[in-house]
C-alpha cells in the first residue's frame, strides 16, 4: 500500500480554536481522524504530524525518504518564507503537494508567495479540512501512476 506523510506547520496545532472566520472550526486532530478514515476508503497509508519549528520540518521531510511515497505539506506561514522547506523536498525527491485551508491567493500579498511552491507538483488551497482529503486523491493518483 502506498504511504503518504501529511505534515502541518506552525500554528495549525491550534486549528478550532485560531481565527474561525479563516481557518474553519475543525480541529488538528478532527483533520487527523478525517485522513486517517480517508486513506483507508482509498487505501492510502497516512502518518499525521506537526511542528511549529522550521527544522523539525525540515527533519520531518528527510525521514520521509525511503518511509512514504508521498509528502502533503501545509507548512504554513513557512510556506511564504522557507527556503529551507523548498530544499528539502527537493532533497528528497518525494512527490509532494502543497495545502491551504484558506485561500491564500485571495489574502494579503505576502501569502501569494510560495517557495514551498517550486518543488511541489500541485497546489491545493481555498477548501478548508477538506482540502485535505482532496489532497490525498491527488496524491493517491500521482503515486499510483
Ligand atoms: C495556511 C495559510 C498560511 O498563509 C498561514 O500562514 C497559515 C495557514 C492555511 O492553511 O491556510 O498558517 O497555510
Amino acid at each position: 500500500m502506498a504511504s503518504v506523510l501529511i505534515l502541518n506547520g506552525p500554528n495549525l496545532n491550534l486549528l478550532g480554536t485560531r481565527q474561525p472566520e479563516v481557518y474553519g472550526s475543525t480541529t488538528l486532530a478532527d483533520i487527523e481522524a478525517m485522513c486517517l478514515a480517508h486513506g483507508e476508503a482509498i487505501d492510502l497509508k497516512v502518518s499525521f504530524a506537526q511542528s511549529n519549528h522550521e527544522g523539525a520540518l525540515v527533519d520531518a521531510i528527510h525521514a520521509a525518504r525511503g518511509a512514504h511515497d508521498g509528502i502533503i505539506l501545509n507548512a504554513g506561514a513557512y510556506t511564504h518564507t522557507s527556503i529551507a522547506l523548498m530544499d528539502a523536498i527537493a532533497s528528497v525527491e518525494l512527490p509532494a503537494i502543497e495545502l491551504h485551508l484558506s485561500n491564500v491567493h485571495a489574502r494579503e500579498d505576502f501569502r501569494h508567495v510560495s517557495y514551498i511552491a517550486k518543488a511541489c507538483v500541485g497546489i491545493i488551497c481555498g477548501f478548508g479540512a477538506q482540502g485535505y482529503v482532496l489532497a490525498m486523491d491527488a496524491m493517491k493518483a500521482k503515486v499510483s501512476g
